[in-house]
């Protein structure tokens, strides 16, 4: 006997026909001597009754079926009674009368709870038991999502002469600039293969192979502090073309949401995206992913102070640095003085002297009320900020002063559980080419060294302007999260050469580490461009979910521990031996 049907799709059209089912047992109730189950597969649930009167050894025999039990059912579908039909099933109008069922294997009790929504059970326990808890219909969902969309990026990229190439797993050190999970070699004792934080110089290599268009969903790997965005195994779509500009990778990634949004979303979604340079996000959100959902856009309140004779204001003044603010609109009671102490609080450790707050309305309250009352005043009528709504204010100048402020706009938004619909899409333009890393006290590249730089500022501000200099890198920004990066890649030696001298890379380190690369571009690179797309954040972001671990099948904890297989673990002592390490 083989399965006729999947548990999610009859319905009226197939009354009377005699089916058979495969499935898990979600509930199982006995209901005035009638038991009642329900049927679970990957596509949905189906009512099955076993009723004595119709067949009595088959209800005894079905005293032993337990929840989770895998069953094979044969029955005939017939019409639920009117006050039984549940029009929240796609089968909730049918049920199936059993006529026989074979038991094809027994469970446990289940050390979680499946047939619910909520994550009932704490999150290690699910984990260790991941296998059950991707049976519960919430989570199998964003799995089964996640198919989807990758269906899509296939496709799309298909038709537009992509073609997917696999790149090594097993390689050297790559550029983006986090720490590497090494690999000890057998044969050659001592060293190490690197696993890739991308696929960022074999791309690269594709292009001057010719591939001219090439994309891959492709796992990468980065030992780094875990955060909810963040596992050390992750996914990207990583793309390249050549003969490009940022304009054409803006386009394809513009087109590939479309797909993505209509196809599987049925939804729309507005292109082309809205561009924000990073000067501007930063001076205007404090972030170079800002959520522009939420509002709250910076203002410039310097000019209300200009003739403040309180000593804190007029220093700043004279420091040249900025008063800066955003409002809260429609506050909660969650702003009581407690709370923006503790806000102000929040940004003392940030390292800020102190936070400035303003309440409007017919009761004016702030925190400088005594000492500018008539600036407080105006601000309060030209903002109109009423007695709901709280303007926060920082002082200060440069990029580190905007992104503390930046960061009190997150807390606000966190701990305010604002929620916002919808999605928000834009792409953050115009990266600095270069960081100062004051540790290391030398530039790093802020994307990654083969990132092309805005050729003008290298002209013009190399090398007394370091921080001026702008790269063609990009960032998409989806509510709030860096979902995608990507760059325009140097394909000349002579700026090549430029870029590792500012970031201090001597030619023999170049070598050592990229000189395959360098290598291949003495022979005819193509001018060439590309970017990555965060799989697991995507369909995190699309899932709604709070983690991006709720979309990976199998994903780690923070401590990088995998709860259901025990990796990692230590090896056997014959293992080490193969490969030379010492315990
Ligand atoms: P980047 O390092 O910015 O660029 O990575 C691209 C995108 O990958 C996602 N991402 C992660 N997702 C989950 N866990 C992580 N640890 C993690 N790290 C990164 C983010 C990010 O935007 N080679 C370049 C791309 C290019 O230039 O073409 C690169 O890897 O969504």
């Amino acid at each position: 006997m083989k399965r006729t049907h999947t548990c999610g799709e009859l319905n009226k059209k197939n009354l009377g026909e005699v089916v058979i089912l495969n499935g898990w047992v979600e509930r199982i109730r006995d209901l005035g001597g009638i038991k009642f189950l329900l049927l679970r597969d990957r596509y949905g649930f189906t009512q099955v009754v076993i009723d004595p009167d119709k067949n009595k050894d088959l209800y005894k025999k079905a005293n032993k079926i337990g929840n989770e039990y895998t069953l094979e059912v044969s029955g005939t579908v017939r019409a639920r009674p009117d006050e039984a039909i549940n029009n929240n099933m796609t089968t909730g109008e049918i049920e199936i009368l059993a006529e026989d069922f074979i038991i094809l294997s027994e469970s446990e009790n289940p050390p979680i709870y499946i047939n619910t929504e909520e994550d009932e059970a704490s999150e290690d326990l699910r984990l260790k038991y991941r296998y059950l808890d991707l049976r519960r219909k919430k989570i199998q969902k964003n799995i089964i999502l996640r198919h989807e969309v990758a269906q899509v990026m296939r496709e799309y990229l298909n038709n537009l002469n992509f073609i997917e190439v696999e790149t090594p797993i097993l390689g050297k050190t790559t550029p983006e600039g986090a720490r590497d999970f090494l690999v000890p070699s057998r044969t050659r004792k001592g060293n190490f293969y690197a696993l890739p934080q991308s696929p960022q110089l074999y791309k690269q290599l594709l292009m001057v192979a010719g591939f001219d268009r090439y994309y891959q969903i492709v796992k990468c790997f980065r030992d780094e502090d875990f955060r909810a965005d963040r596992q050390p195994e992750f996914t990207q779509l990583d793309l390249e073309m050549s003969f490009v500009d940022q304009e054409d990778i803006f386009k394809l990634i513009e087109g590939l949401f479309k797909n993505i949004f209509e196809k599987v979303l049925s939804s729309e979604i507005n292109t082309p995206f809205e561009r924000m340079t990073y000067n501007d996000a930063i001076t205007n959100y404090g972030s170079d992913k800002p959520d522009l959902r939420y509002g709250m856009k910076f203002e410039d309140l310097t000019d209300y102070f200009n003739f403040s004779t309180i000593s804190f204001i007029k220093s700043a003044l004279e420091e040249k640095e900025k008063i800066t603010g955003f409002i809260v609109k429609n506050l909660s009671e969650n702003y009581s003085r407690k709370k923006i102490d503790e806000f102000t609080e929040f940004f003392k450790s940030l390292g800020m002297s102190g936070l400035l707050w303003i309440k409007g309305g017919n009761n004016i309250k702030s925190s400088i009320l005594k000492v500018c009352p008539e600036e407080v005043k105006k601000i309060v009528k030209d903002f109109s900020i009423s007695e709901n709504d709280i303007l926060f204010m920082g002082i200060g100048k440069g990029y580190g002063y905007y992104k503390k402020l930046g960061r009190l706009r997150d807390k606000v938004i966190k701990d305010n559980c604002l929620t916002a619909e919808g999605y928000d899409i834009h792409w953050i333009t115009d990266f600095p080419m270069f960081s100062y890393d004051e540790e290391e006290k030398r530039y790093k590249a802020e994307h990654h060294a083969f990132t092309m730089p805005d050729l003008a500022d290298l002209e013009n501000c190399f090398p007394d302007e370091i921080d001026k200099i702008k790269s063609t890198s990009y960032d998409l920004v989806l509510n709030g999260f860096e979902l995608a990066s990507g760059s325009v890649r140097i394909h000349r030696r002579d700026i090549q050469n430029k870029i590792f001298k500012i970031i201090g890379i001597n030619d023999e380190e170049a070598n050592e580490k990229f000189g395959y690369l360098l290598e291949a571009f003495k022979y005819g690179p193509p001018p060439h461009a590309g970017i990555a797309i965060g799989v697991d954040r995507l369909i995190a972001i699309f899932a709604n979910a709070n983690s991006i671990r709720d979309v990976i099948a199998f994903p780690k904890v923070a401590s990088g521990a995998d709860l259901m297989t025990g990796a990692p673990n230590e090896p056997s002592d014959d293992q080490l031996n193969e490969l030379g390490i010492k315990k």
